[in-house]
């Protein structure tokens, strides 16, 4: 059994939103945080009731906000603290959460911290990074080249695992353990609700095995941050690679004091063979995955999260479903994904059934990975197949504008928008979405309502109904007498003869029709309530 604490997280729904990306309040082409506030009732009604921030804190912006340097200040272009306690305040009176995203693996090299080390070997900061004569390994950034980087200043080279502008910190320095706590207390204080950890599997390197993560006091750490009354009731969710089921049970495990959660990310590899390369991928891989972990999270008592997309990877819609059928296809997944055990991740878009733009040149990019990575692309192919490569893979689909509507700027701002706005915000758009007879946006509300009005469907017993390996998915949901069954075809139509369909049609994504038959039309969603009885 979940404890209260953790059982309470199966009813979070939560909103991931690109705050740079998601509306713009002052015609400065950036969203902001009032534009976050503006728009709380329509993340309401669509049954939201968290929201997860991407880093707002001050930041030169060299990995939008994953660079930051100050923890405790509100990035300019995002607004003020006053603007982040509305924003809070906002939340609260309409009973929603928020969840912050921190980011204690590095800061920007403009973090005062960063600043004051790099001065000299010998001042109150100089161990608060990892500072060598030479290099230790060959560690490579995750954005491409040495993770080691010559400072002049002090004569030194400095440890970045992603742009040089982001240097890790150094965990093994008590001071550093302390200073992210007191970050994490000042905004407990202010009135977050959680935190988003980002790539916390990194703050203890595994020098000894050659590894920049998962290191040997990588729990000492965690417990030294969330371990601890103060942070007792707060939600976590961890960006962590864990793999293995005894791996995560050492982050997650409610007996920890570590994390509430964390995401694994297996699933966002089917349909590609790299971040930046497709590969044919099925939702039948989708299906054997979740039936797994679902399952397996469950019987070990442990908090799964269930998301499909985030600001980081391509839609999966694009790697998973199908143009032709987006509706359809976009809503199988979303009933395969939604209806399951677990706490709710929605990412900003994914609501309407967004799909990868596609551009020319790399000028419509703004994103450090993709820009590097065409730089490197184009060392090796011409710069056409480099572009559609980057097409594909940029984490740049994620990051432009939520659209709004299609007019000229998706009505994200008034004024120029920071990149450009997706190139299919005609075709898909909350306002479009809104008016059509039936809508990917309404799907998503529709299960995200049905998912408050049933505790079946939140803290209830998951369990698979189809085996392994079919090109349907189809599991239920029990709580006390109330079962629901999902059924989700996925590409062709065929027919399914279920046990336990027999309760009464709910929601499906071919019309509420009661199925005289068994045929299933491609994507077709069919989820069936019924009364059990003794
Ligand atoms: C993971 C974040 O999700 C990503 O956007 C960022 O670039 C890296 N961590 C570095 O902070």
């Amino acid at each position: 059994m979940l404890n209260e604490k953790f059982n309470s997280f199966l009813s979070w729904h939560i909103y991931q939103v690109y705050p740079r990306s998601f509306y713009d309040s002052d015609g400065d082409g950036i969203g902001d945080l009032a534009g976050v506030t503006a728009k709380l009732d329509y993340l309401k009604e669509l049954g939201i009731n968290a929201i997860w921030l991407c880093p707002c804190f001050k930041s030169p912006n060299v990995d939008n906000g994953y660079d930051v340097a100050d923890y405790r200040d509100i990035m300019d272009e995002f607004g003020t603290m006053a603007d982040m306690q509305k924003l809070i305040d906002a939340l609260h009176s309409r009973d929603m959460k928020l969840i912050l995203d921190l980011v204690p693996n590095h800061t920007s090299d403009q973090h005062k911290w960063f600043q004051e080390s790099r001065k000299s070997k010998d001042n109150p900061y100089s161990d608060y990074y990892y500072w060598y004569d030479t290099p230790p390994n060959d560690w490579q950034s995750m954005f491409g080249g040495s993770a080691y980087s010559f400072d002049e200043v002090r004569g030194q080279y400095y440890l970045h695992s992603y742009a040089p502008q982001q240097p890790d910190l150094n965990w093994e320095n008590p001071k550093v353990v302390q200073e992210i706590q007191a970050v994490v207390d000042f905004w407990v204080d202010m009135g977050a609700d959680g935190f988003r950890i980002d790539v916390i599997d990194q703050i203890s390197k595994d020098f000894e095995g050659n590894r920049n993560c998962f290191g040997p006091h990588l729990h000492e750490y965690i417990q030294a941050l969330f371990g601890r009354k103060k942070t007792e009731h707060i939600f976590t969710v961890g960006e962590c690679w864990a793999g293995e089921l005894e791996e995560i049970r050492r982050h997650i495990g409610q007996d920890r004091g570590e994390l509430s959660t964390l995401f694994q990310f297996g699933h966002l590899n089917y349909g590609r063979a790299d971040k930046f390369t497709p590969k044919p991928g099925s939702l039948t891989q989708l299906w054997n995955c979740i039936r797994y972990w679902d399952e397996t999270m469950q019987n070990n008592e442990l908090l799964f999260s269930v998301f499909t997309d985030n600001h980081d990877n391509g839609w999966m819609l694009e790697r998973l479903g199908s143009r032709q059928y987006r509706y359809e296809s976009a809503c199988c997944i979303a009933a395969m994904m939604y209806l399951l055990r677990g706490v709710c991740f929605v990412y900003q878009g994914q609501e309407i059934g967004m799909l990868n733009p596609s551009y020319s040149t790399i000028e419509q990019f703004r994103d450090v990975e993709s820009i590097n990575m065409y730089q490197a692309l184009c060392k090796e192919m011409s710069p056409e197949r480099a572009m559609e490569k980057i097409n594909f893979g940029s984490r740049d689909n994620q990051r432009r504008p939520f659209c709004w509507d299609g007019t000229k700027h998706a009505g994200f701002t008034t004024g120029t928008p920071w990149i450009p706005v997706h190139s299919e915000c005609k075709t898909c758009n909350l306002e479009k979405d809104r008016a059509s007879e039936k809508s990917v946006w309404q799907f998503y509300r529709d299960i995200l309502h049905l998912r408050m009005a049933h505790p079946a469907l939140t803290v209830g017993r998951f369990a698979p109904v189809a085996p392994r390996d079919t090109n349907y998915c189809a599991f239920t949901r029990t709580e006390g007498d109330e079962q629901f069954l999902v059924v989700c075809n996925f590409e062709t139509p065929q027919e399914l003869k279920i046990d336990g369909a027999k309760g009464k049609l709910i929601l499906s994504n071919y019309g509420l029709i009661e199925k005289t038959n068994h045929y299933y039309a491609p994507y077709e969603v069919a989820v069936f309530r019924r009364t059990l009885h003794g």
